[in-house]
């Protein structure tokens, strides 16, 4: 019997900046149905920061429990099966989805298929099904070796990207003729932006699709070459209030919101709340004049798996996905995080918003 040394990535759920590396042990005789997989590489955006800040209320700490007081935040990635004893789950096979940060991952599983297979341990039968299905990798034609790290970056983001774009264009984007995105630089943004851009063009609508952002990545905006114009926090008056204005906001910045109400005051016709990424400035003390949606993609995704059929929906979001690939390779590169000391330079970094959107940032703990 040999015993296998894991890590997990803690951070007390009420104070963010605090973490702790957990160093845990197996034993290499699991038990029935139990599946010992070693994560390979996660993706890291402000994304899994907005899981840790809202961790409570939605429930993403009951994925991956840890110690009292602390949890893990999860993340998207791929990670191989190092040991199993599922007569079904082979050793070697490699699996995409929803994992701790983490070094390994135990799994129990009463459900697999050639497609992947469901993790039903006890603590997570209440979350949504989606978060629990590992797929195989080698039995899905979508996934390359060249390209796992944009989607493990880019896919957990995308869908949501894909939903608003159709909804915006199902309620003909509210008679808006200006769009405007908060966060415009963010990962979720570019796929919105570049999904609206492709519509505009493919339709010959004639609103203006404004980015919103830092005045640091003012330029980066520009050159992704999908908004029409490009605007710093700090240049909102520039805006046109005489216009009527679709927000849709991955900030969640406070002053940010207040300024855009008090400026478009009526005609902004519907302000769409997606982000949370400005975590540390989400309140304020004047009162918003008005609160905005909160963005449900279920609601908008169940809506549209009636309507097209499963197949139908996944064609389509297959082809939208495909279409981003293609565009957004050369506008990021990837960096590389490795072992303990790489992910708490690059948690501490996301936490206080040193990002470079430029970036992708891909975390191996095994490293
Ligand atoms: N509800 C949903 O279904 C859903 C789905 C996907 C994503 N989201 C949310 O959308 C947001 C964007 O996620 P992402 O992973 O795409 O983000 P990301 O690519 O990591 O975003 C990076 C950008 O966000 C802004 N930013 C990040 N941290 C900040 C901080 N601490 N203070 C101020 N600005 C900060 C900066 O943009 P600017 O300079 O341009 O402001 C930065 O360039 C997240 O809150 C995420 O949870 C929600």
């Amino acid at each position: 019997m040999a015993t296998i040394h894991t890590l997990d990535f803690t951070v007390k759920v009420d104070e963010l900046q605090k973490t702790q590396f957990l160093a845990k042990t197996y034993s290499d005789e699991l038990s029935s149905n139990q599946v010992l997989l070693e994560i390979d590489q996660f993706s890291f955006t402000s994304n899994n920061i907005t899981y840790g800040v809202v961790g409570e209320k939605m429930n993403y700490w009951k994925f991956f429990p840890a110690q009292s007081d602390y949890g893990i935040i999860p993340a998207w990635g791929f990670a191989n099966v190092v040991i199993s004893n599922h007569p079904d789950v082979q050793v070697g096979q490699r699996f995409y989805g929803y994992y701790p940060m983490s070094t390994h991952l135990l799994v129990t599983t009463n459900q697999v298929s050639n497609k992947g297979f469901v993790d039903n341990a006890e603590h997570r039968q209440a979350l949504p099904p989606i978060y629990n299905f590992y797929t195989n990798t080698a039995q899905d034609p979508s996934f390359s070796t060249e390209t796992e790290q944009l989607i493990s970056i880019f896919r957990p983001l995308f869908v949501t990207s894909f939903l608003i774009d159709d909804y915006l264009a199902e309620q003909n984007f509210y008679k808006a003729s200006q769009i405007l995105i908060t966060s415009a630089s963010s990962k979720t943004a570019q796929a919105l932006a570049c999904l609206l851009a492709h519509r505009k063009e493919e339709n010959t609508l004639n609103w203006n699709l404004v980015g919103l952002t830092s005045k640091k990545n003012v330029e980066f905006v520009k050159q992704l070459g999908w908004y029409d114009q490009t605007i710093s926090y700090d240049s909102m008056a520039q805006l046109n209030a005489n216009e009527k204005f679709t927000v849709i906001d991955f900030a969640g910045n406070h002053s940010t919101q207040l300024e855009l109400q008090t400026l478009l005051k009526e005609n902004l016709v519907y302000n769409c709340l997606v982000g949370l990424v400005d975590w540390q400035n989400l309140e304020g003390e004047s009162p918003l004049p008005k609160k905005g949606e909160f963005f449900f993609a279920p609601t908008q995704a169940e809506k549209r798996q009636k309507e097209w059929g499963l197949s139908g929906f996944q064609q389509k979001v297959g082809v939208a996905w495909q279409q981003f690939m293609d565009a957004v390779q050369s506008k990021i590169s990837i960096k590389e995080h490795i072992g303990a000391q790489g992910l708490e330079q690059l948690y501490s970094d996301m936490l206080n918003g040193k990002i470079d959107p430029k970036r992708g940032n891909i975390v191996n703990l095994n490293g």
